[in-house]
């Protein structure tokens, strides 16, 4: 299993291209069931879940392209992907598939919404709670989906297909508000989402399948209204910038020190993040052709921050301003309010000399003025990133293990991070 190497105390400075989002590509990949056209993608990550998405896909029928070719292409960083659903040949999504990745659930929408039937595995992903799918089976039977659950299948019908409803979501959900958005394209009749996720995800999402030739409006508000439409075509669309991997380097470059452009990054999509990162001591500049951190001398100060969904702070930012806040210059609180269980870097960030105690749903982190590197074990996507945002910081040597999670989330992150200065290396075995 592959390993990560750093050896901390550089700073970071040059470059960093900033890669297209990975829970942007994934539901935007999962909507090419919704038709029989081609959904041509570009700027799609190269990721293991986005691999992983297109091997499901393909179980439905789904053909795809890279850049032309069939087959991916190991070095392309954006890559342009041609999906085509021209036939839905299986209607099941199985364990075995599902369980590696909870997005792929999602395909439930759009499979009933399209051939009137849908069995899929309940989902499996990161260990962070215990992420049930309610909300996605209540929105679907307002659209008229008969829904029962069998043997760890979630089984859908609605063989005179789907028919537009208001629904009011009971808890704000990305996946939830992604999987309804999509099925009520092709309902009969006019559907109301409230309480919708204002995700820029679910912004992009909206837009490709208006490209499509769906009727959405609202998407980015807390309601979202669809115009059902007959059929739905292909369209070319491209996946907006991660801004999940762009907060994570703006916070490694708020704990090293040093000068980084955030190539092609867009400060609109996680402002909240980087306001925290600015209230730590670092200089956020606002570019056109994306954002430059820099902090030179002064030292990281203390931030509370509670996880929201969007505009707040974002979950999968949690981790990695933790790590950054493990070396402030005081104490710092930081509460998580969208997942349980979500600390499992804590125990781990301890091993590199953190101190931090938890309190139910929050963190205090006492900021101490070294990290020491060790051995330590990458537990799920983000929390393995904040591992080696407090190793580039550590005195000599940390290694993370199990770093297959990083591999889900983050393309190249070895490569983006050696090439400002920074020594990280993977070794594989
Ligand atoms: C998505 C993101 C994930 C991010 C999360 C929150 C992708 C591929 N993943 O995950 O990186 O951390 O949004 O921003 O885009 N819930 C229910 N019932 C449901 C569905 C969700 O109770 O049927 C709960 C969850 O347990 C959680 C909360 O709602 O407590 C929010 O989860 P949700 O927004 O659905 O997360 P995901 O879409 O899975």
């Amino acid at each position: 299993m592959d390993r990560i190497r750093i050896v901390g105390g550089n700073e970071l400075n040059g470059s960093i291209p900033i890669s297209g989002a990975k829970n942007a590509a994934l539901p935007l990949m999962i909507a090419s069931l919704l038709t029989d056209g081609t959904l041509t993608l570009d700027n799609v990550p190269h990721l293991a879940d986005v691999e992983q998405l297109t091997r499901i896909l393909g179980n439905h029928g789904v053909d795809y392209s890279v850049n032309g070719r069939r087959e991916a292409q190991d070095s392309a960083y954006a890559r342009t992907v041609n999906f085509t659903a021209k036939n839905i040949v299986d209607t099941t999504a199985p364990y075995e598939l599902v369980s590696r990745m909870r997005a792929s659930f999602w395909v439930i929408g759009p499979l009933v919404a399209r051939m009137g039937e849908a069995r899929v595995s309940l989902p499996g992903g990161c260990a962070i709670g215990t992420r049930p799918v309610n909300l996605f089976i209540d929105g679907l039977r307002a659209l008229g989906a008969e829904i029962d659950i069998e043997q760890g299948y979630v089984n859908a019908r609605a063989p005179r297909g789907l028919v537009g409803n208001r629904y009011v979501f009971p808890k704000v959900s990305v996946g939830a508000t992604h999987v309804l958005m999509m099925a009520a394209t092709l309902a009969r009749g006019q559907t109301v989402l409230e309480n919708a996720a204002r995700e820029p995800e679910v912004v992009n999402l909206a837009e490709c399948l208006n490209a499509m030739g769906a009727r959405v409006s609202g998407a980015g508000t807390p309601t979202i209204v669809v115009d059902g439409v007959a059929t739905l075509s292909g369209a070319t669309h491209h996946v907006i910038p991660d801004r999940i991997e762009t907060g994570t380097y703006a916070m490694a470059v708020a704990m090293t020190g040093g000068d980084v452009i955030l190539e092609g990054a867009r400060a609109e999509l996680l402002e909240a993040a980087l306001e925290a990162v600015e209230q730590a001591g670092a200089e956020v500049t606002r570019l056109n052709s994306g954002i430059r951190v820099r902090r030179n001398g002064a030292g990281i100060r203390p931030v509370d921050i509670t996880t929201e969904p969007f505009p707040g702070f974002p979950t999968d930012l949690q981790a990695q301003f933790m790590g950054l806040m493990t070396r402030a210059g005081g104490r710092s609180r930081i509460t998580e309010t969208i997942f349980e269980n979500r600390f499992m870097h804590v125990q781990e960030l301890a091993r590199l000399g953190a101190k931090i105690t938890l309190s139910g749903q929050t963190a205090i982190v006492d900021g101490v003025e070294r990290l020491r590197g060790a051995p330590v074990m990458a537990t799920d996507l983000r929390a393995s990133v904040s591992l080696v945002i407090a190793g580039l910081a550590a005195e000599g040597e940390t290694v993370v293990n199990r770093i297959y999670h990083l591999d889900r989330g983050f393309e190249r992150l070895e490569e983006k991070l050696s090439g400002c200065g920074a020594v990280v290396e993977r070794l594989s075995e």
